[in-house]
């Protein structure tokens, strides 16, 4: 059974009490929800897995609440990482370091890093703090679904399968922490987020976007984060990705379809909403967009529709982080015009 739980003093240290039993809590970010456990206690750990029906080669998160936490958990770490997490801690940012023993290795899918992030949110800090433990905690969805970014949207999918959710409104930011690796003293951007490749870039030039994040992966491929080979976000229903420089070149491809399929469904931006049949809003600037995409993905299945066009944005700035997710959600079915 799970127990519903409010953002008071008095559900959070009920919480805590949970996390530190070994119990599965659900929790408010300012990017998504997260399913959290002690970081610290393998068979805790292994209940998120069980959870969200996750393979256990993906690695998750360490949530902290403070720097001391870092050394608790990682080593090695230079002087490049330590001024990525000066900056960026608290925050949508995770940054993979070598993991110290002490991190049981179900939490790292057998890797011999760790992935640590420390949430702005105050309802998760202080659930860490209370906790005084890293939380480990991937994002709050069955394995494949969109992240969830509100308890409406996720409490069907995982009510039973946590022992505590706690409900913090609507999310932030909507998409997923910028996840980020220091090889030979780059910044190697693994997943694209709020933390944009504009801002890492003001503490060295040496940003690199890594190529998986718009591209598709073939059979067989190497990849730095093995979150990037699994299918994310999509649908039931046949999804196609349209970026258009141009407006009106968006406008007419997607009249073009209506033609092919009178019961289309475009998400799109609020300006064009009234321009086509069916349509979702997803509102018009890209935090607005990252805010809303996950909650109308979620929805989309719901309509009676044969194709769901998504208008795509300029893949810069959190732009990039909005088109990484859409790609996913369209199964690479992608057209830029
Ligand atoms: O915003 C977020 O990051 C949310 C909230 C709850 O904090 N968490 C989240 O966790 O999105 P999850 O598990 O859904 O995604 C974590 C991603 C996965 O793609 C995983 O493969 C990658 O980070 N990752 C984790 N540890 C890693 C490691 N040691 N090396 C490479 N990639 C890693
Ligand atoms: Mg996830």
């Amino acid at each position: 059974m799970t127990k519903y739980l409010k953002i008071t003093q008095k559900d959070l240290k009920e919480a805590a009490i949970g996390i530190n039993e070994g119990k599965l809590v659900l929790f408010p970010t300012e990017t998504v929800y997260g399913i959290g456990a002690d970081g610290l206690n393998a068979d805790a750990v292994d209940k998120i897995f069980k959870a969200k029906g996750r393979k256990t080669d993906n690695p998750l998160i360490l949530h902290i609440s403070n720097l001391d936490m870092v050394t608790q958990i990682a080593k090695d770490i230079s002087e490049l990482e330590w001024k990525l997490m000066n900056e960026f801690f608290p925050g949508p940012f995770t940054l993979i370091l070598k993991k110290k023993d002490i991190v049981p290795s179900i939490v790292t899918g057998n890797l011999d890093t760790v992935g640590i992030r420390m949430p702005s949110n105050k309802v998760a800090h202080d659930l860490i703090e209370l906790s005084n433990t890293p939380i480990a905690a991937p994002s709050a969805n069955i394995s494949g679904r969109p992240s969830g970014t509100n308890i409406k949207d996720i409490y069907k999918e995982l009510d039973g399968k946590v022992d505590y959710m706690i409900d913090g409104g609507n999310t932030d930011i909507g998409l997923e922490s910028t996840v980020v690796r220091v090889i030979n003293d780059e910044i190697h951007i693994l997943r694209p987020g709020a933390i944009t490749k504009e801002a890492l870039s003001k503490i060295t030039p040496k940003v690199i976007v890594d190529q998986h994040v718009l591209k598709e992966i073939s059979n067989n491929e190497e990849v730095l984060s093995p979150g990037m080979k699994y299918k994310h976000y999509a649908p039931e229903t046949k999804c196609l990705l349209i970026y258009a420089k141009n407006n009106d070149d968006f406008i007419n491809k997607v009249k073009e379809l209506e033609l092919q399929y009178p019961n289309l469904l475009c998400v799109c931006k609020t300006k064009n909403t009234s321009l086509f049949k069916r349509s979702i809003d997803m509102g018009n600037t890209n935090e607005e967009i990252s805010k809303n995409i996950f909650s109308i993905l979620r929805q989309v299945d719901n309509y009676d529709t044969d194709l769901v066009v998504i208008e795509g944005v300029e893949p810069i700035g959190l732009g990039l982080a909005i088109m990484n997710r859409l790609i996913r959600a369209c199964s690479h079915n992608y057209l830029e015009i």
